[in-house]
């Protein structure tokens, strides 16, 4: 059983920050961002919170998909940036759109969550006939936990959300999950309030164990080798259960971190890179809701057309990483 994508949404922050504007608080310039990311600019949200953000992607999704929002019978919201330890984003979501008959739920996966959120709306679909419609919502506000004094870091994050509206279907169907809990310390961010010993657990201690407290952490160099490796070993599994190659997929949607991480496992794979969908050069790496962003940019620009083949593919914190392949 697969999925069918009915419609899709998205919501930026008003401000955007550029590369320049970084260069008013921290050693950097517009060279060696976009040279070693890609990045050129990332909208920064202000006062938006990242329910707002997830709200208004949903909304969007659900008008572009022509349904009652009555009939929505799950939501599944994916952030590692929610405005609440709880309630979910979910549920605020599933209140405000007037999804009366959802449940709701959030998953957190970093940046592999709308990876993981979409399959386990299959799942439930492919399991409860009771259900029509699935909203599958990510919504990001990193910028309220980048440390915005490490410039390895700082640079590559933006805030956004986008959402999809699906529904059961025979197309093809394939995905792969996987997570290394191994390289938990590689990227992490503590919650607000942790007990004097869990602070100072050494299982997380790190040559930035001084860092402030309650900011994003990443090991950049040891995250990147993770990632070219994650990404082709992600499609490469998924592409066997679905019993297809690589020459089958249309479109390839990664995980928008860095051009170069793409790059690398295009080579790998032996695809050339214009079968890439590229939005980091404007969104920057805005985590769970970076696929769902250029999955939404590439339809709204009506690049991916009905029938073909499409592989999501995320990697990121946890360390998580998995692919799905749909037919569009
Ligand atoms: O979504 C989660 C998944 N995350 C990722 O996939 C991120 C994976 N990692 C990366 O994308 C890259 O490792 C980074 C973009 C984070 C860093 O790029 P890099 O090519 O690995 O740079 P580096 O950390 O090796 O730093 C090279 C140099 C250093 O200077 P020295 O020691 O050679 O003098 C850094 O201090 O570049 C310096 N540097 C900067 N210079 C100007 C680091 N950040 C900056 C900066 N501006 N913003």
């Amino acid at each position: 059983m697969g999925i069918n994508i009915l419609g899709t949404g998205c919501c930026l922050p008003e401000q955007k920050l550029s590369n320049n504007d970084f260069c008013r608080f921290i050693d950097t310039n517009d060279e060696w961002i976009r040279t070693r990311t890609g990045i050129t600019e990332r909208p920064m949200s202000g006062w938006e919170p990242t329910w707002y953000l997830g709200l208004n992607a949903s909304m969007q999704a659900v008008e572009r998909a022509g349904i009652d929002p009555k009939e929505i019978g799950l939501v599944i919201g994916c952030s590692v940036s929610s405005d609440f330890l709880t309630p979910s984003m979910a549920s605020i979501i599933q209140h405000k759109i007037g999804a009366v008959n959802a449940a709701a739920f959030d998953i957190n996966a970093a940046c592999t969550g709308f990876v993981y959120a979409l399959d386990t709306a299959r799942r439930f679909l492919d399991t409860d006939s009771s259900l029509k419609y699935v909203l599958v919502v990510a919504a990001e506000n990193l910028s309220r936990f980048v440390d915005f004094t490490d410039r390895s870091s700082c640079i590559l994050f933006g805030d956004g959300s986008a959402a999809a509206v699906i529904e059961r279907s025979e197309k093809l169907y394939s995905s792969h999950l996987a997570s290394d809990g191994s390289g938990a310390n590689l990227l992490f961010a503590r919650s607000m309030d942790v007990a004097e010993e869990i602070k100072t657990d050494k299982e997380f201690e790190t040559e930035f164990a001084d860092m402030p407290l309650h900011k994003l952490y990443q090991n950049g160099k040891e995250v990147y080798k993770f990632a070219v490796q994650a990404l082709p070993k992600s499609f490469e599994l998924a592409a066997e259960k679905a019993g297809i190659t690589i020459d089958d997929i249309d479109w390839f949607i990664p995980h928008q971190a860095n051009v170069r991480i793409i790059e690398t496992a295009a080579k790998k794979l032996g695809v050339p890179m214009d079968k890439f969908i590229i939005t980091l050069d404007h969104y920057g790496n805005t985590s769970s809701s970076s696929i769902p962003l250029a999955l939404n940019e590439a339809l709204e620009k009506g690049i991916i057309k009905r029938g073909q083949k499409l592989a999501l593919i995320g990697f990121g914190a946890g360390l998580t990483y998995g692919g799905i392949i749909i037919e569009y």
